[in-house]
């Protein structure tokens, strides 16, 4: 299987199963000097954990952060970094049943048909629990953003048809955390809350949308022609599972307004040219142009849902209805927004060492 390995100069290869002993990361290309302990991984890993209200998964899960590697006197030394969060709470008996019978909207099918057989414990590597290498790469790749005075913040903006008001960043930083959906208009998280609680009432699952945006990044990230910014973000954020579309900016709205609508004029700000509106989502041209970027992905309904579903009998050959039990989670927008956020920060990281925002030696003065 390949493709486990993300980025170019600051790149991560993420491991494991979800019910198998542990899963982890490898941070290659970390620059040495950058002061790191496991409470600046366990901090993010902490967002993502399961069983953090009862709109997620009740699988009991501790997720701490083990740093095995590339570090001496708290400080990274420029070898690769090794990240280690074993799986405590693992029950398969669940799965059994499915081993056979592959589950409608999950990886089952695919993985069987390109792979033979595959591991069904848990969803095997097609978990969510595969993302907790990449929140705590992510973690890593903040804090050399925040060195650099940038930040990304993810929220949820739609959850199952119900849309969050207008919010402006001070909200999205103030509110987000608050509320187990994790949308920053405190009045639809309790609408969104009540839709999920709805949804597993009668056995089934929301999606939603969720919006991640990156302040104070300069202007000129972002590698011409193949290596677009954007094209790099989509990349990211599209190998999260149950992601199935992003947008920039205006998005999809752009294909239905004119160009005098679409087009942020340009004018003299704080003595500089600069785009007086942000239509573009930060990014022309595949590069940063300084404005916040602004993406948008959409997160399907959970594919295990309780409700009576068809599928085929593998071992026999023939049409079957499936129920789905075990751990899983009503929807998926609110676990997804760290995840989301650590997308865009490991494409940041790269993309500005790769433009030389970054140095790739040292953090420090050599
Ligand atoms: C944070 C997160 C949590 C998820 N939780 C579940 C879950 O509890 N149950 C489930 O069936 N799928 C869950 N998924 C989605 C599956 O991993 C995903 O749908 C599956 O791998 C198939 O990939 P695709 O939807 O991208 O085609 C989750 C995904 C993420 C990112």
């Amino acid at each position: 299987m390949s493709g486990n390995t993300f980025g170019t100069l600051f790149r991560i290869t993420t491991w494991g199963e979800s019910h198998g002993p542990a899963v982890g990361v490898i941070v290659d290309g970390c620059p040495a000097g950058l002061l790191l302990d496991e409470s600046d991984i366990q901090k993010e890993l902490n967002r993502r954990r399961p069983g953090q209200s009862d709109i997620t998964t009740p699988r009991k899960e501790e997720d701490k952060a083990e740093l095995l590697s590339g570090l001496f006197l708290g400080k990274t030394t420029g070898a690769p970094i090794s990240i280690l969060v074993r799986n405590n709470d693992v029950d398969s008996s669940k799965y059994e049943a499915l081993c056979d019978t592959p589950r409608p909207g999950h990886a089952d099918m695919t993985y069987r048909l390109k792979y033979g057989s595959r591991d069904w414990r848990g969803g095997g590597r097609s978990s969510a629990r595969e993302t907790i290498g990449r929140v705590a790469a992510g973690a890593i790749a903040k804090k050399i953003l925040g060195m650099n005075g940038i930040e990304v913040l993810a929220h949820v903006v739609e959850l199952g048809g119900i849309r969050s008001k207008n919010v402006d960043v001070e909200q999205i930083r103030e509110n987000t955390e608050k509320n187990p959906v994790r949308c920053a208009d405190p009045d639809a998280a309790l609408q969104m809350e009540a839709m999920i609680h709805a949804a597993r009432g009668e056995g089934d699952s929301v999606g939603g949308i969720v919006e991640i945006i990156g302040i104070g990044i300069p202007a000129g990230v972002g590698e011409p022609v193949f290596d677009k910014l954007s094209a790099e973000l989509a990349k990211g954020l599209m190998s999260i599972g149950a992601v199935k579309g992003i947008e920039i900016g205006l998005g999809f709205k752009s294909s239905i307004i004119r160009g005098s609508r679409m087009n942020d004029p340009i004018g003299m700000r704080d003595g500089k040219p600069a785009p007086l509106t942000n239509n573009a989502g930060g990014i022309l041209g595949g590069i940063s142009n300084g404005e916040p970027i602004v993406c948008r992905i959409a997160v399907k309904p959970t594919p295990s849902i309780s409700k009576e579903q068809h599928t085929v009998d593998l071992s026999e050959m023939k049409d079957t209805r499936i129920k789905i039990t075990g751990r899983h989670d009503p929807s998926i927008p609110p676990r997804i927004v760290p995840v989301a956020e650590a997308m865009v920060a490991l494409v940041l990281v790269d993309m500005m060492m790769r433009g030389g925002f970054i140095r790739t030696s040292t953090i420090g003065q050599l």
